[in-house]
C-alpha cells in the first residue's frame, strides 16, 4: 500500500485489506440492487471480493485518485470503469441510482469538511436506503457523529475482523431520514 509521493493521510494504511475483511464488506452488498461504486480502490484488495460477491463487471465502477494505483487497477481489471478522480466527483459525472458504495477511504484521517463532502456525494449517488459500506481500524464509527447527524445517517457494525492486519470493523451506513 506504500506509494511514494502520496500523502500518508490520503492512503491511511501500510498494507492492503486482507481477504476476510474484503469478504465481510462484500457480503453486505446486494448485487441485484443496482450498480456498485468502490471509492479509494488502492491496489484492488477489496475489488476482487466485490466481483466474487456476484457484482457484474459492467456494474462496478472504481474511483481512485492516485495515478499509479489507477494504472495498476487498469492492468488488473481492464473490464471495469475506472475513474482516476476524487470520490467527490461522482455527482459531476452524473453517477446515480447506485445499489451500494464500498469505501476503502481513510475517512477518519480527513478533516470534517472533506469527510462531509465525500459522504454527501456518496448518498446523493445512492438509491434511497442503499448502503455505504466502510471499514475502520478504530473503535468509533468511521463517519463522524456531526456528519451522520447532518446527513441523517444510521449505521450497523460487523463483529471485529480480528484476522485482518490491523483488526478492523465494517460499518454499514444508510440514510434514513432525508
Ligand atoms: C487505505 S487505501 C485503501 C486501498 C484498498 N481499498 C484497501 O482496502 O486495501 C486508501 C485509498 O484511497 C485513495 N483516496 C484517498 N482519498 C481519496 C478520494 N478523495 N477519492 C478517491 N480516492 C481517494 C488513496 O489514494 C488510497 O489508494
Amino acid at each position: 500500500m506504500r506509494q511514494m509521493g502520496s500523502a500518508p493521510s490520503d492512503i491511511g494504511a501500510i498494507v492492503p485489506s486482507g481477504p476476510l475483511l474484503g469478504r465481510t464488506m462484500a457480503t453486505r452488498i446486494d448485487p441485484s440492487n443496482g450498480p456498485v461504486v468502490e471509492i479509494g480502490s488502492g491496489t484492488g484488495a477489496l475489488t476482487k471480493h466485490i466481483l466474487a460477491a456476484g457484482v457484474a463487471s459492467k456494474d462496478l465502477i472504481l474511483f481512485e485518485m492516485n495515478r499509479k494505483f489507477c494504472d495498476l487497477l487498469q492492468e488488473k481489471y481492464p473490464n471495469l470503469a475506472i475513474h482516476c478522480r476524487m470520490a467527490q466527483d461522482m455527482e459531476e459525472l452524473g453517477i446515480k441510482d447506485l445499489g451500494a458504495i464500498v469505501s476503502g477511504l481513510p475517512l477518519l484521517n480527513m478533516p470534517e469538511n472533506v469527510q462531509h463532502s465525500i459522504t454527501s456525494a456518496a448518498f446523493k449517488a445512492l438509491k434511497p436506503t442503499a448502503p455505504m459500506i466502510q471499514f475502520t481500524y478504530g473503535s468509533k464509527p468511521p463517519i463522524m457523529e456531526q456528519v451522520c447527524s447532518d446527513l441523517g445517517l444510521t449505521w450497523e457494525k460487523s463483529p471485529r475482523v480480528w484476522l485482518n492486519l490491523p483488526p478492523a470493523t465494517v460499518y454499514t451506513f444508510r440514510q434514513t431520514n432525508q
